[in-house]
């Protein structure tokens, strides 16, 4: 079975119908890309993969299966475990998505502790350990900076090393276009060889 398989996914928002019939397999390392204009639903695609649809939006028919899981049949908590353990977003405006108010390194170790059950203590260093191989120098000195502290290219990096915590066998970029530079694109997308990314990965990519 592929490792993510939509099939017949229809969403509503009260009865404005916002996808309708959507199919979709991502094979194990495969790169899919989502190609539509602005408002099509894309972002809502990778929301439903991701388990954070708005709650103002309703599943009106379809399946979500993750590495042979059927999503919606799972228990939330259960699901939102399933999702953490294995697939990861990079968003869409990496530069707002950071908390200001928290210190950058706390806001990616918890994901780990709160979502996967990690000890702190582990989260911490395997913290550490993303920014060297996204190429940050003083990791230990980055982690306990506030994000306005770090320029626009350093939080980029640190939201990549971020959806890569976890090891994900799914990412999904939103429109990585719109806020990331040109080398780091290339290297999310292994176009690049010799980057961070886990090699066997598959990737969902919106592009407006
Ligand atoms: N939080 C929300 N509540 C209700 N409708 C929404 C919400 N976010 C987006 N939409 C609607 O869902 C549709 C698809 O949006 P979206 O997936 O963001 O499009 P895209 O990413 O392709 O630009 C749009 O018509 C948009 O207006
Ligand atoms: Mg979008």
């Amino acid at each position: 079975m592929s490792f993510l398989k939509l099939e017949g996914l229809s969403l509503r928002v009260g009865t404005l119908p916002i996808l309708r019939d959507v199919s979709l397999q991502v094979e194990p390392a495969e790169v899919r890309a989502l190609v539509g204009e602005s408002g099509a639903g894309k972002s809502m695609i990778g929301k439903a993969i991701l388990g954070t649809l708005p709650d103002a939006v309703d599943v009106t028919s379809g399946s979500i299966y993750l590495d042979g899981e059927d999503l919606m049949t799972l228990a939330a908590k259960d699901r939102r475990r399933l999702i953490g353990s294995k697939a990861a977003l990079i968003p869409q405006d990496p530069l707002t998505a950071l908390n200001p108010a928290r210190r950058v390194g706390p806001q990616i170790s918890n994901r780990l502790v709160d979502i996967l059950g990690w000890r702190r203590q582990d989260a911490l260093r395997r913290v550490i350990e993303l920014l060297h191989e996204v190429h940050i120098p003083a990791p230990e000195r980055v982690m306990r900076a506030y994000p306005h502290e770090l320029s626009g290219g350093m939080r980029q990096r640190i939201l990549i090393a971020s959806a890569f915590a976890a090891e994900p066998r799914l990412i999904v970029a939103d429109e990585p276009t719109t806020a990331l530079d040109v080398t780091v694109q290339k290297k999310i997308l292994r176009l690049d060889p010799g980057y961070a990314a886990p090699p066997r990965h598959s990737t969902v990519v919106c592009y407006p």
